[in-house]
This record gives C-alpha cells, structure tokens and sequence, in this order.
C-alpha cells in the first residue's frame, strides 16, 4: 500500500509506517503530529494546568527596577513589579478600567497605578484608588485588577499561577538549609519547548558527546560512557539516574542526578572532581525549568556555593548567564561556523526539530539509552492520568505548620575501588556500587530534616559502602 504522506501519525514507540528503507526521505518529509498533552502549556491545557499547581521563579530580584517589566509565562503575558514599600505585583497586563498597558504604570508606595486615568491598584489586584471618580462612587469595590501572588525567594522573584483555593505554601528546599551554602541566582532562556529543556536534565549520554567528547567542555572523565541506572521516586514524583564510571584502576566516580516535577533539576557538579576519595558532595546547582509559552523555556535557579560546594564562579551567575558551559546563546561572540564546530546545549536541545516549535516524539526513536526521556513522559503521561496523587502539591490549607522543604538525592562521589579483573564485570559491578550508596544517601536523607547532621550521616554511610566493596573485590584488573 502507498504511504499517506499527508496523514501525520503520532506514535509513542517513533518512526514512521513505510519509512524502514535506505533513502526513504522522501516517505519521511511529513513529521507526526506533536505530542500535544506534554508540551503546550497554555490556559486550560493538561500540562500547564499542571503547571499552574506549582509556585514557579519567573525572573530575577534584580530584573525589577522602578519601571514595570513585561513578562511571559506559561504563554501568558504579564507585568512584573515592585511597589516602593517592597511588595512584589504580577499582574495581568491590561488595566481593568479601559485597557491600558500596565507596563506603563506608575511604582506607587503601595501598588501600581494606572498611567491612563491613575487608578491605583494592590499588589493582590485590589483597586485602592479611582481618582476620576466621584468620593461616593463604590466602583472600586467591585473590580479587581487580575493578580498572581508573587513571592522574593533568594533573590528569585516566584509567582505561582493556579487556581487560587489549591495554592500550596511557597517553595522550601531541602539545600536552603545546609550550614554555610549560599544562593546565586541566575536565567538562561531556551528556544526549545520546555519538555526538551527537561528531558536534557536526564540524558546523560548527552553530556558525553556533546559536552566532551564532541566540545570539550566538562573535562576529561566526562567522555567515559557511563553504567546508568535509571528510578523513579515516590511513585513517580521525580526520576533519578546514576551516571557510574571507572576513572582508573582505583577509583570510580558515582554521579546521582535527581529531578522532581514538575521542572526541578538538581546537577550535581560539572566539572572534574578532583581526588578521590570524595565521600558526598551535593549539587551545585538548583534548576527549574519554566515554559515561556509552547515554543521557550526559561531555565532559572540558584548556583549553590560556598563551604562544601567547589567549582565554577558563582559571580558569574545573573540573567542570562551561568558558570556552567553550554548553556548560553554564543552568536554574540562566535561566528556561526564557530558555533558549528563548537556545539552545545543551545546548538543541540535548541535546534531539536527546527527550535521554537513542539516536538515530534512520533519521529523519534528512542533506544535503551533514552531510557531517562522514556520515563519522564511515561511519569508525567501517568500524572495527566491523576495516577499520581504524589506529584500534586498540598494546598496550603492542608498543612497549616509549613510545608516539609522538597528533599533532593542528587550527589557526587569518588571511591577507591579496585577494578576487577573482567571488564563486564567491573562495569556491572560499578552499577551495583552506585545503587548502594544511592541508596544509603536516600535513607539517610529521609532520617533527618538537620541538613549538617545529613551530610555528615551521608558521609559515612556512602563511607561504609566503599569498604564493604574494598572487602569483596580485591583483583585488579
Ligand atoms: S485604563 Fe487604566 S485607569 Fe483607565
Ligand atoms: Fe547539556
């Protein structure tokens, strides 16, 4: 039978009917449908109604200076601001008396007001002030501007965007509560939809070609190819993997990189780790992956550092920028060809599928190393489904003590392991290593809500896990 060329298809599994031939372009010129329930993010849309469940950063403290900032999110255009006594306004951005951009606003000491016809409005959408209005009218009581709450979290202005019954307590994470770390804020918008930005978190294949092997980036440990172990937790809340490798005959390296949902990402370090032995060191960095609208991400968080977290340079974190490589748009300092010959996360995530468009996850096919991205769509697939009560934050009113702070697993470790003498082995055995002290780091992580307790606790657990292997592979290779 002919191929339908004009009928696009949208398998799960990838690839097209008829397209299993050499040459075959010409049977594979029309892409599948996009695979819309994951990717838009619009009002009313499943996935941005999930969304919109979760407070979010949407832009740095800094980026609020005395003039409204336009905003987008979630495929909403909004206005951003801070009011002189220091309360932060997210508004929808046309007046609610005649429509006039609130861009051009006036900061008041309390709200914003209105350049138009100067009505004043809280920072909650409240009308305060109608001025052209006569003492008695009672207008004002009776409209209000539309509002988001808004929030500053460590110099991240957050907003959260749902149904205003189920908002849950602002965002508390577990590393907010280590002794001595401290918080750079920092942007770095994507012209990709917001999946790709995610599922490049859980991807580790990746960061071995194109961060090293390809462009070197990440430094030298980072072209070994990994034994990776991929988990859900908490019955598909979030998704870990552990990247395990051999750096020589003595040491392996375990990286446990662990993502929440709906856009949390917690890298551990990027660069090389030094000697071993390097019991836990937790993630360096705090990423949230935010759409834009359906075709651009912003990814936005805080490079954590200071006393148990090396590398990089915090001071180079804003918007817009970030110590860790890959991440920025280059064309203002390097040619196009320079580019090409130079690729990395914006060259590869951000031309999947031409860029600023929706994936076509019917032309794809994923093999037993895409297991990460297979995952994550089954995961939130099963949310949509309501198959995952977890992956829903409590409203506030639920728990009227505060919210438990989201705990994160991700770490680094260097251990002194001898390699075994079959190299199938030593590599499997590197998988099991890696579950062990994953699985100690988790159990201690889940023991105490003392940060410093838990990384000295974690320590000597992943400590243990060592020796116990030290004790039962003896053979160097
Ligand atoms: S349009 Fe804003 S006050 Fe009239
Ligand atoms: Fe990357």
């Amino acid at each position: 039978m002919a191929p339908d060329e004009t009928k696009p298809t949208n398998s799960k599994s990838g690839g097209r009917k008829d397209a299993v031939q050499p040459y075959s372009g010409y049977l594979q010129r029309t892409p599948p449908a996009p695979e819309h329930h994951l990717t838009e993010v619009g009002p009313g849309t499943p996935m941005g109604e999930y969304f919109r469940r979760f407070w979010h950063p949407i832009c740095l403290s800094e980026e609020i200076g005395d003039v409204p900032k336009n905003i987008r999110i979630l495929g909403e255009d909004l206005v951003v601001f801070r009011d002189k006594s220091g309360s932060v306004g997210l508004f929808q951005p046309f007046c609610c008396h005649r429509g006039a951009h609130l861009e051009n606003g006036i900061v008041s000491e309390r709200g914003l007001r209105c350049c138009y016809h100067g009505w004043l409005f809280d920072v909650d959408g409240t009308v305060l002030e109608t001025p052209g209005e006569p003492p008695s009218s009672t207008l004002k009581d009776k409209v209000f501007q539309g509002a988001y709450p808004a929030t500053e979290i460590k110099g991240l202005v957050h907003a959260y965007m749902g149904p205003p019954e189920l908002k849950p307590h602002p965002p508390h994470y577990d590393l907010f509560d280590v002794p001595g770390a401290a918080f750079a804020p920092f942007s770095t918008p994507f012209p990709n939809n917001w999946l790709q930005s995610h599922e490049n978190n859980v991807d580790p294949v990746h960061t071995v070609f194109l961060h090293q092997r390809i462009t070197e980036q990440f430094g030298e440990p980072w072209a070994v190819l990994p034994h990776i172990v991929w988990d859900v937790t908490n019955n598909g809340d979030g998704l870990t993997h552990l990247d395990g490798r051999r750096l020589d005959p003595e040491t392996v390296w375990i990286r446990f990189v662990h993502t929440l949902v709906p856009g949390c990402s917690f890298i551990p370090s990027t660069w090389e780790l030094g000697a071993a032995p390097l019991y836990y060191q937790r993630a360096l960095y705090m990423r949230f992956t935010v759409p834009t609208d359906d075709e651009n991400t912003n990814v936005l968080g805080w490079r954590v550092h200071g006393p148990g977290f090396p590398g990089g340079d915090a001071a180079l974190m804003g918007p817009g920028r970030t110590d860790m490589e890959g991440q920025v748009d280059r064309s203002d300092t390097l040619s196009h060809e320079e580019m090409q010959r130079t690729p990395d996360d914006f060259q590869a995530q951000g031309t999947l599928w031409g860029g600023q468009t929706l994936p076509f996850h019917g032309a794809e096919h994923l093999g037993s190393s895409d297991r990460g991205v297979t995952l994550m769509r089954k995961t939130f697939r099963n949310i949509l489904d309501g198959k995952v009560p977890e992956a829903f934050p409590k409203p506030a009113t639920e728990e009227p003590d505060g919210a438990r702070p989201r705990l994160n697993y991700s770490f680094d470790a260097l251990v002194n392991v001898k390699a075994l003498a079959d190299e199938k082995a030593d590599f499997d055995m590197i998988g099991a290593l890696g579950r062990d002290m994953a699985d100690a780091a988790m159990e201690v992580a889940q023991s105490t809500d003392d940060q410093g307790l838990r990384d000295q606790n974690t320590k000597a657990a992943i400590k243990a896990v060592e020796a116990a292997y030290q004790a039962k592979h003896q053979v160097l290779r």
